[in-house]
């Protein structure tokens, strides 16, 4: 018999949407382009609010956007508490940002992508769920399909990577807030992701099944996917408007 002790909510989840969305090509910031005529960011917002271990968003917006991001986000968190602070220059400042806003309380935080706007709220209680089993840092991940080689600077192969050690990293990535705060503290150069830096401080780093539709959207033929994935995505949880 598992005991289910969780009340609604021990988790504050930081959503870096600060980025330009350059490789999208020309247009609003990339948090804030369409996909399904809805802003990526409202869906990711709306699948975080779904999980039942999310107990506050904090969102690191544009900051011209701002005002325009709370707007747009408040009737979307099902009631929950959302906090939008404006983003920096680079996604781990941002995510600082974030973090600087988290309220006293939750002693989980998990930090997400606006990019990766379908992903599961199943996912987002999976990982939170290993933090609260114990871990002090939590990826989710997937193989890596393709044959990886390395090349030096004119394209000539040095190297084939063994895959079966590789994986692909996606988001939300988990935390014990204490660990994360230290890792933020303790950052020097600018990191692709907050478990690099925990991983820095010495950290384990537990790696939990990540799932295929958590993909960053980032290029044009990702939106071409991801219409798809809205489209045929389960209806298992009732999202907030
Ligand atoms: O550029 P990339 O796809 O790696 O960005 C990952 C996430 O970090 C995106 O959700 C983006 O909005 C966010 N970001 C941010 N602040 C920046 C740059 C990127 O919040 N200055």
């Amino acid at each position: 018999v598992t005991a289910h002790f969780q009340q609604r909510g021990d988790v504050a989840v930081l959503v870096p949407a600060a980025g330009s969305g350059v490789r999208l090509g020309p247009g609003a910031p990339k948090a804030l382009r369409p996909l399904g005529g809805v802003p990526l960011l409202l869906h990711a917002v709306r699948r975080l609010a779904a999980a039942s271990s999310v107990a506050v968003i904090v969102v690191a917006a544009p900051p011209a956007d701002v005002a325009a991001v709370r707007d747009l986000l408040a009737p979307a968190t099902a009631g929950l508490p959302l906090i939008v602070v404006p983003g920096g220059a680079h996604r781990q400042a941002s995510v600082a940002a974030a973090l600087a806003a988290v309220p006293a309380g939750p002693q989980i935080v998990l930090v997400h992508d606006a990019a990766r706007a379908l992903t599961p709220p199943d996912l987002v209680d999976s990982v939170a769920a290993a933090v609260r089993a114990g871990a002090d840092a939590v990826i989710p991940v997937l193989p890596v399909v393709d044959t990886i080689k390395s090349v030096d600077a004119d394209e000539t192969v040095l190297a084939t990577v063994d895959r079966s050690t590789l994986r692909a990293v996606q988001t939300p990535q988990g935390f014990r807030r204490d660990v994360l705060a230290a890792a933020h503290a303790d950052a020097v150069d600018p990191h692709t992701d907050d478990a690099g830096l925990v991983e820095k401080l010495g950290v384990p780093v537990l790696c939990v099944p990540g799932s295929e539709r958590a993909l960053k959207i980032t290029r044009p033929f990702d939106l071409v996917i991801a219409e798809h994935l809205l489209a045929t995505e389960p209806a298992t949880r009732t999202l907030p408007s």
